[in-house]
């Protein structure tokens, strides 16, 4: 077990961590309250024993910090003579047992066994627990400020109906998960749900993707092909990145929208689907329309159900909860000390939850202990207006391709990750850009410059195995 020890009697303390050590136990010594918090900053215990009467800070003020920053930790409490009502204190205050001082090794090491393996319990529950969920498909949508309440009463509203939706947001932002939240709640949840990115295919293809298409409609069309519609035909089809669907192909759309008819490239014969459109963009879409690469009646006929997910910076206090809830993702125990949550709170997110996700997964690899400090985290977050940071590393290369990639990854989260305003300031257009995302595969947020966390390709191998 990992145990931290809290007791100022030196003989006492030292002789249990000496033959709790010896049995292949990691023990951590503490002779004050101060001693043991900082502990518990750095690393995680699954076991604590601590001494009730100690200098500076008292066992139970001690006691009640701890479960605040270690909740699972298990806590035995010592106690002298005539402190009875303390111990009753301390089994309030949420301590496992109590015992009194002096007492034999054996009995103290048969107490803290039986803590560890409540502790161990506990954790087995919840993985359990996890498994029910797992088959359970449930998209959570986790936020407690205001903001995110609202789209949570929104996706309520809206998914019982036929109509479509339009879901607008900032990348990162959840778009894509409110999109399935939307389906399950629907009652076309049992039917498929497909999903169709408009900024990864070239006009032509996209085109028979969504449509399908009749044998020999074209060079290559060896036979014919069902397109998504029919293939979600009773379900769902999400379409991602709305804003760079094509003009021709946004008539094919609207004529779906308006009576189910369709027709596949090459094809003379029309059919009818049965499909519900979501479809998500986090380009401005009236700007479109005004500017005439959207059309108005297409714009008109997806607007009348529209939830727009708040970037992560106008909506802090998710901040911990989301950290915390992708923490439980990577396994029980983890845990962020006070200066890293505070430095997440901190940071502007311009990847908004994606972002976030990718930072809590990457410092739990780099963590020694299941506790992530301020090391872990990006410098950017770490050490936040070094702005000059990738600059330096632009100015460090002569590698052309190098360049590029932090040139564009730079821009990118400048702009926020908003697509349309980092290809304007690059002077190329969203394809282009798309594609040098997906040949550097950049990120939101992994500019960090900082050597010792780019070069992580050994480290990768180790998520995927997880
Ligand atoms: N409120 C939330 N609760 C839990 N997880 C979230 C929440 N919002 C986003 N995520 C997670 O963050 C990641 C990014 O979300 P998603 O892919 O839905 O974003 P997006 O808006 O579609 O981004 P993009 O515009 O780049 O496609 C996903 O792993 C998603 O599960
Ligand atoms: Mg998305």
């Amino acid at each position: 077990m990992r145990l931290l020890i809290a007791d100022d009697d030196h003989d006492f303390r030292t002789g249990i961590a000496r033959r709790l050590s010896r049995q292949g136990n990691t023990v951590r010594e503490a002779d004050n309250g101060n001693a043991a918090l900082a502990f518990l900053e750095q690393e995680s215990f699954e076991v604590a024993l601590l001494d009730l009467a100690m200098p500076l800070m008292d066992g139970l003020e001690l006691l009640s910090r701890l479960k605040e920053s270690a909740p699972n930790c298990e806590v035995v409490m010592l106690t002298g003579e005539a402190s009875i009502e303390s111990a009753v204190a301390a089994m309030k205050l949420g301590a496992f047992d109590f015992i009194r001082k002096p007492c034999p090794f054996g009995e103290l090491e048969q107490l803290l066994t039986r803590a560890w393996q409540h502790h161990r319990l506990g954790r087995e529950n919840e993985q359990l627990r996890q498994v029910i969920g797992r088959t359970a498909p449930s998209v959570e949508i986790i936020g407690v400020s205001p903001e995110i309440q609202r789209v949570l009463k929104l996706i309520e509203k809206v998914s019982p109906t036929d109509s479509p939706v339009l879901i607008l947001g900032e990348s990162g932002t959840g778009k894509e998960l409110v999109a399935r939240g939307v389906h399950q709640q629907s009652q076309r949840a049992s039917k498929p749900l497909v999903t169709i990115n408009c900024a990864a295919l070239q006009e032509s293809l996209l085109e028979s993707e969504l449509f399908g298409h009749e044998k020999g409609a074209f060079t290559g069309a060896t036979a014919s092909k069902p397109g998504l519609f029919e293939v979600a035909d009773g379900g769902t089809l999400f379409i991602d990145e709305l804003g760079e669907l094509a003009l021709s192909l946004q008539a094919k759309l609207l004529r779906v929208l308006e009576d189910g008819h369709m027709r596949r490239v090459g094809a003379t014969r029309e059919q009818r689907v049965d499909v519900r459109i979501i479809a998500a963009t986090n380009r401005n879409l009236a700007d479109d329309v005004a500017a005439r690469r959207f059309r108005e009646d297409l714009f008109f006929r997806i607007n009348v159900l529209s939830i727009d997910l708040p970037p992560l910076r106008n909506r802090r206090d998710d901040i911990p909860l989301l950290a915390n809830h992708f923490l439980r993702k990577i396994g029980r125990g983890w845990s962020l000390n006070q200066a890293a949550l505070a430095a997440l709170g901190n940071y502007s997110w311009p990847g908004n939850v994606r972002e976030l996700a990718n930072v809590i997964e990457r410092a739990s690899i780099l963590a020694d202990e299941t506790r992530i400090t301020l090391a872990e985290l990006p410098h950017q977050i770490s050490h936040p207006s070094s702005d000059t940071a990738a600059s330096v590393a632009i100015e460090a290369t002569d590698n052309l391709e190098e360049r590029e990639r932090l040139h564009v990854q730079r821009v990118l989260d400048r702009e926020n990750w908003n697509r349309s305003r980092t290809a304007e300031a690059l002077g190329i257009n969203r394809r282009s850009l798309y594609r040098l995302i997906q040949k550097h595969g950049l990120q939101p947020g992994s500019s960090d410059v900082n050597c010792e966390n780019s070069d992580d390709s050994g480290l990768r191998a180790s998520v995927e195995s997880r």
